[in-house]
């Protein structure tokens, strides 16, 4: 197994060695997997034609790693702890040797219908533990897992299985958010009026809500598993091979799949789970997003169980049925470490302290955030009402496309600053750009966040384009990786991460792209134009402020604009609602017809004193008429 790193002087030697001998460092860590055969060389890499292979030559299944492994020695210790959305309902745990029999039965299953090696299958699951079996169960077989949050909409989840071409859906016939049921399968029904690809469902049952069943292509979960046996072979993979797809918003066009392959994921996601929260055997281990971002997938999936770790996953909503829910579970599973996002923090703080202090949270040794920038109110809060002032906060930086942390503090070991990500992991040389494309030495500067080596779970490609992916992130430095993020280093050399450079938005922590909040927005016939930005929003960290010309006039404004939330909801899913619609007869262009954003967001922030030079516009007395109607 990975050892940990044990002290700060343990951290620099660590950091120092993984700079000078990367490829040393990185084969030491590999070395603890089991492998059906290692690898021939450790890193080969072109940034510029965007070529990067770990562990070249070697190979392994990933399953092997998360499960059988630890049989031996473990397979009576938990793995999952599931926990379901309504309280009265019961705990399911599963043991290392149980988890093992179930992923092995439905990858099965999954033969049985046809799946092999190389197919992509897409999963639209609530969070129930099937949807973890699901997920190693593709990689048990070689498929590539490709999974859809379930709160996007049917045009959403189509656009996906087309994009990955999946011969496969996992689905279930519905989930329970909260108060809330939501008809997953007839959601991913109307999706699939537009799938050719797909030709076999499986439905997992998790409401008993009546649903349609396609003969010839529905097939229950619970009937398929029935049929098959427990032994299932793992598929023996290359290193490089692609072990799932992701899709993420991007500034510009339709989400692009991010693809992580095999070897280098797998041994950064052990690396980086231990690590940063210095988990110890026997702890309990929770993180609250869902698996259909990559925080689940690393971080609640594999990360987890290829430490054997025990991992919690959490079916509901942080409010439901009351405030106290997240506290509730820490303290009936007496979890020691809790990972979850600023978004959560910061709608928990608006309730009153009791719900915090009706639990005994004494069993929590360390707190997490991920996913965009603390406050420090929210910071504090989290550190004295529910980490006693005891629990070191790791604020991991890190994207879909660097598969794991980034930058953080590792639990107790390296120092913390409320807001701060701190410094990086072992094996990542981050690197601030200036605004002429070089790189800013010293500490106490500012710039666009980079990093100049490879590391092993980094992005490989975005399926089915890889020019794409080679022009987002490897084209504005040559030579080095741009994550989008702009960056503070302080000092004494720590990071804070500013927030997006380019046209994305984090609605509480999701990443939206402005882009393609208008494409859907135009999909309203009276709408002629719409332009989307950010802004500061309280809880969600940033809100959607769209400005939109339409014709004919809006009769009723509310009217409209519920009309086009409605459009939202259809394209993308309800977490891309803007928060505020202006209508607006025109929009702050320059000469060349591109729009100011600029001056829409600053206006968007109510800051409309700071508009700066508008006399360069086609028409300045546009943004007086926007000024005017701001919400
Ligand atoms: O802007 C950064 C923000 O979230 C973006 C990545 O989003 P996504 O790929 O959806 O992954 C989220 C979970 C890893 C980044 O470009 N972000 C993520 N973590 C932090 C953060 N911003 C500030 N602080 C963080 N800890």
């Amino acid at each position: 197994m990975i050892k940990k790193i044990e002290s700060l002087e343990d951290y620099k030697d660590q950091y120092q060695k993984s700079v000078e001998s990367p490829e040393q460092f990185w084969s030491e860590i590999a070395n603890t997997f089991s492998w059906r055969k290692t690898w021939d060389r450790v890193v080969d890499w072109d940034f510029k034609d965007l070529d990067v292979k770990w562990f070249s030559g070697a190979r392994l299944n990933i399953t092997e790693n998360c499960l059988d492994r630890h049989l031996d020695t473990n397979g009576d210790k938990i793995a999952i702890i599931w926990e379901p959305n309504d309280p009265k309902e019961s705990t399911i745990k599963y043991s290392y040797e149980e988890l093992h029999q179930e992923v092995c039965r439905f990858a099965n299953v999954l033969r049985k219908n046809g799946a092999k090696k190389g197919d992509t299958i897409c999963l639209y699951m609530p969070m129930v533990p099937e949807l973890a079996i699901a997920v190693l169960a593709c990689a048990r077989i070689g498929a590539i897992h490709s999974v859809v949050f379930a709160g996007f909409s049917a045009k959403a989840l189509s656009d996906r299985i087309n994009d990955a071409k999946c011969s496969l859906l996992v689905t279930a016939d519905g989930s329970f958010r909260g108060a809330k049921t939501i008809g997953l399968k007839e959601i991913a029904d109307d999706a699939l009026e537009s799938c050719p690809s797909i030709h076999s469902t499986i439905v997992y049952q998790r409401t008993g809500q009546p649903i349609n069943m396609r003969s010839g292509r529905d097939l229950w979960w619970h009937e398929e598993m029935e049929k098959v046996g427990e032994n299932c072979d793992a598929e023996i993979m290359d290193s490089e091979d692609p072990l799932f797809i992701l899709y993420t918003s991007g500034s510009t066009g339709k989400p692009k799949g991010v693809v992580h392959t095999t070897a280098g994921y797998m041994t950064y996601a052990e690396y980086s789970f231990k690590n940063v929260f210095q988990y110890e055997d026997g702890d309990v281990y929770w993180c609250t997003a869902d698996i259909g971002w990559i925080t689940g997938h690393s971080y609640i999936v594999y990360g987890p169980l290829l430490a054997g770790a025990t991992t919690l996953m959490f079916e509901g909503v942080p409010t439901w049925p009351d405030a106290g829910r997240f506290w509730e579970i820490c303290a009936k599973h007496s979890v020691n470490v809790f990972y979850t996002a600023p978004t959560a923090i910061r709608a928990l703080q608006a309730f009153d302290d009791s719900f915090v202090l009706g639990h005994d949270l004494s069993a929590l040794k360390v707190l997490g955030t991920v996913g965009e920038p603390i406050n420090e109110e929210a910071w504090q809060w989290y550190h004295e009402l529910v980490g006693k002032e005891n629990c070191p906060i790791v604020d991991t930086w890190w994207q879909t496309e660097t598969g794991g942390i980034m930058i953080s503090p590792l639990a107790g070991i390296t120092p913390l600053k409320p807001s701060y990500a701190t410094l990086p992991l072992p094996g990542i040389q981050p690197c601030l750009m200036d605004a002429d494309g070089n790189e800013i030495e010293g500490n106490d500067v500012q710039g666009n966040l980079c990093i100049k080596y490879p590391w092993p779970s980094m992005i490989r490609t975005t399926w089915g384009d890889h020019e794409r992916c080679k022009n987002v992130y490897f084209s504005n430095y040559e030579g080095y990786y741009f994550t989008g993020d702009g960056c503070r280093r302080d000092a004494d050399g720590m990071y804070r991460i500013t927030g997006r450079v380019d046209d994305v938005i984090n609605v509480s922590g999701h990443r939206i792209g402005t882009a393609e909040v208008e494409d859907a927005l135009d999909e309203h016939s009276n709408v002629v134009e719409a332009a989307v930005v950010g802004y500061p929003h309280d809880i969600k960290g940033q809100g959607i402020y769209a400005y939109i010309i339409c014709s004919p006039e809006p009769e009723d404004v509310d009217a409209f604009r519920k009309e086009l939330l409605e459009v939202i909801v259809e394209q993308i899913g309800p977490i891309a609602k803007p928060d505020k619609i202006q209508v607006v007869s025109g929009l702050p262009k320059t000469r060349s017809g591109k729009i100011m954003r600029r001056i829409l967001r600053k206006i968007a922030e109510g800051a409309t004193d700071q508009l700066g030079d508008t006399s360069t516009l086609l028409d300045p007395t546009v943004v007086e008429e926007i000024k005017s109607g701001a919400l």
